[in-house]
């Protein structure tokens, strides 16, 4: 209708014929920066972040590794010999955590710094994998890291990976992925990555620490792992990398076109 106004009719209304007009020529550009919220949650090593990262890259998205808050926490922990069983000593630390996701332009990564030291590779260390679930597992632990990873939302156009992430942290996510995998074929993957870095590690070790944390990340009593009804399973058990990642691109191109 608009369009069949002239311009000489807007005496009194020349400023909202200007508005008017300003926001049709920005229509193309706010449809094409539709951002959406994406949610990847699943079990242990099947490849979310992976997944996540690859996204993030073709979308332009930021990307957010939920699992490296806790990683940090526990690494801080373990280095503080704060005894997680108690309330006030888990409080009192906590104050004296920061944690920051720092663009890294030689890796192409943003990576988890701690206190302003970068930590990206010692939190993958299986001395951080044995206790993280534990840690993780503490209400106030998940408070601090749910209230900074929400945060991170607030401008859409993210991407996070986690456990929660589409039952707690953003229930309102327009897409929400589920990833698994069989439970041997992530033992594996797992022991693949662990071994590269560090030659003594057995597989038992890789399998009895995955299966430990799936099952403390699922039975805690706070935010426990589970799919949110919304949620899209993606079983990349019997699919190639490639596959899995076409699949999931094309549910995020359908949800930003509105789909
Ligand atoms: O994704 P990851 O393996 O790096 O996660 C490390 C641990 O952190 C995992 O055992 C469970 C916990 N975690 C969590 O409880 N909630 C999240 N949103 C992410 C990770």
């Amino acid at each position: 209708m608009i369009l069949f106004v002239q311009p000489h009719q807007f005496y009194e209304g020349d400023a909202l014929f200007l508005l008017l007009r300003h926001l049709l020529a920005f229509l193309p550009q706010m449809k094409k920066d539709n951002k959406i919220i994406i949610t990847i949650d699943g079990w242990s090593s099947c490849g979310k972040s992976t997944l996540a990262k690859e996204l993030a890259a073709a979308l332009d998205y930021v990307y957010v590794d939920s699992g490296a808050m806790y990683r940090a926490i526990t690494l801080y922990f373990l280095r503080n010999h704060v005894d997680w069983s108690h309330e006030d000593a888990v409080h009192e630390a906590l104050e004296n955590i920061s944690l920051e996701f720092v663009y890294n332009p030689a890796h192409k990564q943003s990576e988890m710094h701690l206190n302003g030291e970068n930590v990206e590779y010692v939190i993958r260390d299986l001395v951080v994998a044995e206790k993280v679930s534990e840690v993780a597992a503490i209400a106030e632990v998940r408070k601090f890291a749910v209230a900074q990873q929400q945060r991170m939302g607030h401008s859409k156009g993210i991407i996070m990976d986690g456990r929660d992430i589409g039952t707690v942290v953003f229930p309102q996510a327009e897409l929400k992925i589920f990833m698994t995998a069989d439970n041997a074929v992530r033992v594996e993957r797992r022991f693949q990555e662990l071994y590269a870095k560090n030659p003594n590690v057995s597989l038992e070790e890789v399998k009895n620490n995955l299966e430990l944390r799936d099952y403390i990340d699922s039975h805690r009593e706070v935010s426990p792992l589970r799919k949110a009804d919304d949620a899209i399973v993606l079983d990349n058990t019997r699919l190639t990398h490639k596959e899995q990642f076409q699949k999931a691109l094309k549910l995020a191109q359908q949800k930003i076109s509105g789909q």
